[in-house]
C-alpha cells in the first residue's frame, strides 16, 4: 500500500478490520473445486423467497431505469398499518445493518459512550468506532445479556444501550420482565437501540421485544430485517421503528435512495404472504429438534436458542474444525472472533443440510 495513503486516512479506519461474513459458497467451490458445498455461517433462511414474491420482483425489472422511491411510501405504510403506528414511524435502511449504523449516526458524537453487549453481533463495536465514540463492553452472564450490568455501566458520557434481542451468536432472548426493569431504570437522556432481527424465530412467549415502549417517554428504537425470516437477505432490506422525533432526526441521515426499488417491492409482497413464514418456522422448530438430538448423540453441548442458529461447544479449538469441516463443503462459523473460541455457530438448514452438516461433524469428530 502507497504509504502516503495510511497518513491520510482517520486513525480510527486504519485501526479497523472489514466486516467478514460467512464465506460465501461460490468462494469455497473455487478454492477447493468441491462439488456439494452448504453454507449455514450467517444465518440466512434455508428456503428461497416466497413464489409470490419473484414474480413481483420480475414485474418490477422493467423498471429498474428509473430511481426507487426514496421514501419507500408503500412499504413504510404497509409496516405501519401493521404495528398500529404511523408511516412516520418507520424508517427503511439497506439491511438492518444500515438501519443501526444510521442511528448511531444521528445520535452519538465523538467521545461518547455506547454500552453493548458482549459477544454480540460483531458490527456494533466497528460502527461505534467509526464515530470515534467508545463501546463499552459488557460480558454476557449464563451467555444472556447482563441488563444490570448494562444499566450500571451508564454514566455521564452514556448516549447510547444497543440490545441484541435475541442475541446473536448466543440465541438468548430478554424476557418481558426484566426489559420492563431495564427500561424503567434508564433515563430520558440515553437511546435505546434494540436490535430484533431474529424475533420472528423467537418461540418463548416471555420473550420482551421493546415494541410496547415506542409510544413511552424513553427513547426506544426497533431495527428489524427481512433478511432472515423473509429469505431476502440478498436484497438487502430491513427497518427502523421509533417515535416520529426520532425518525425525522435519523431519515436527515440516510443516504439517497438506500433501499433499491427491488428490494421494495420484494418486502412489501414478503409481508402479504403468510404461508412463506409459516414453513420457515415449521422447518425452523423441527430442525432445531433434529440438530439438538443429534448433537447430544455426538456428546456436544449447545446453548438453549430463540433463533435460526445454534452455538455449539466442541470442547476444543473451533477453527480447526471449521477448516476441516470446509474441505467436507461445510461452512459454519467459528466463534473465535466472538471471544467463544471452543464453539461455532450454525444456521439451522433445511433438513438435508442439517443430515450434512452432522454427518461431516461425525466424520470429523
Ligand atoms: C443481530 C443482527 N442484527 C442485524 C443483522 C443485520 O441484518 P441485515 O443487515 O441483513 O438486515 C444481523 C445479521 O446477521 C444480525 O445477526
Amino acid at each position: 500500500m502507497n504509504n502516503n495513503i495510511k497518513k491520510l486516512v482517520r486513525k480510527v479506519v486504519l485501526d479497523l478490520k472489514p466486516y467478514q461474513g460467512g464465506k460465501p459458497i461460490s468462494q469455497l467451490k473455487r478454492e477447493k473445486g468441491i462439488s456439494r458445498i452448504i453454507k449455514l455461517a450467517s444465518n440466512e433462511n434455508p428456503f428461497p423467497p416466497a413464489k409470490k414474491v419473484i414474480k413481483a420482483l420480475r414485474d418490477s425489472l422493467t423498471k429498474i431505469n428509473l430511481y426507487p422511491d426514496g421514501n419507500g411510501y408503500y412499504l413504510r405504510n404497509e409496516l405501519a398499518k401493521r404495528a398500529k403506528l404511523k408511516r412516520d414511524n418507520i424508517i427503511l435502511g439497506n439491511g438492518s445493518s444500515e438501519i443501526i449504523a444510521m442511528v448511531l449516526e444521528t445520535f452519538v458524537n465523538p467521545g461518547e459512550e455506547v454500552i453493548i453487549p458482549e459477544p454480540s453481533f460483531i458490527i456494533y463495536k466497528g460502527l461505534i468506532k467509526l464515530r470515534d465514540a467508545v463501546p463499552i463492553l459488557i460480558p454476557l452472564k449464563n451467555y444472556k445479556l447482563n441488563l444490570p450490568g448494562m444499566l450500571k455501566a451508564i454514566n455521564k458520557k452514556t448516549k447510547m444501550v444497543i440490545l441484541c434481542n435475541p442475541n446473536n451468536p448466543t440465541g438468548t432472548i430478554i424476557k418481558k420482565e426484566e426489559l420492563k426493569k431495564f427500561i424503567n431504570g434508564i433515563s430520558k437522556n440515553i437511546i435505546i437501540l434494540s436490535d430484533e432481527a431474529y424475533s420472528e424465530y423467537v418461540e418463548d412467549k416471555k420473550f420482551g421485544s421493546a415494541f410496547p415502549y415506542l409510544k413511552s417517554k424513553k427513547n426506544v428504537i426497533i431495527a428489524r430485517t427481512f433478511a432472515k425470516s423473509s429469505s431476502l437477505a440478498g436484497l438487502r432490506i430491513g427497518y427502523g421503528i421509533a417515535k416520529t422525533e426520532i425518525i425525522n432526526e435519523v431519515n436527515k441521515v440516510r443516504p439517497p435512495f438506500n433501499t433499491s426499488s427491488l428490494a421494495q417491492v420484494a418486502a412489501l409482497t414478503a409481508l402479504k404472504d403468510k404461508e412463506h413464514l409459516k414453513r420457515t418456522k415449521k422447518n425452523n422448530r423441527e430442525e432445531k429438534k433434529y440438530l439438538y438430538e443429534n448433537l447430544k448423540k455426538l456428546g456436544l453441548s449447545i446453548i438453549p436458542t430463540q433463533t435460526n442458529f445454534i452455538c455449539i461447544n466442541l470442547k476444543r479449538d473451533a477453527s480447526a474444525i471449521c477448516q476441516r469441516l470446509e474441505k467436507e463443503g461445510v461452512i459454519i462459523r467459528a466463534m473465535s472472533n466472538f471471544n467463544l473460541p471452543d464453539f461455532v455457530r450454525t444456521t439451522i438448514g433445511t433438513h438435508q443440510e442439517n443430515v450434512f452438516f452432522i454427518k461431516k461433524l461425525k466424520k470429523i469428530l
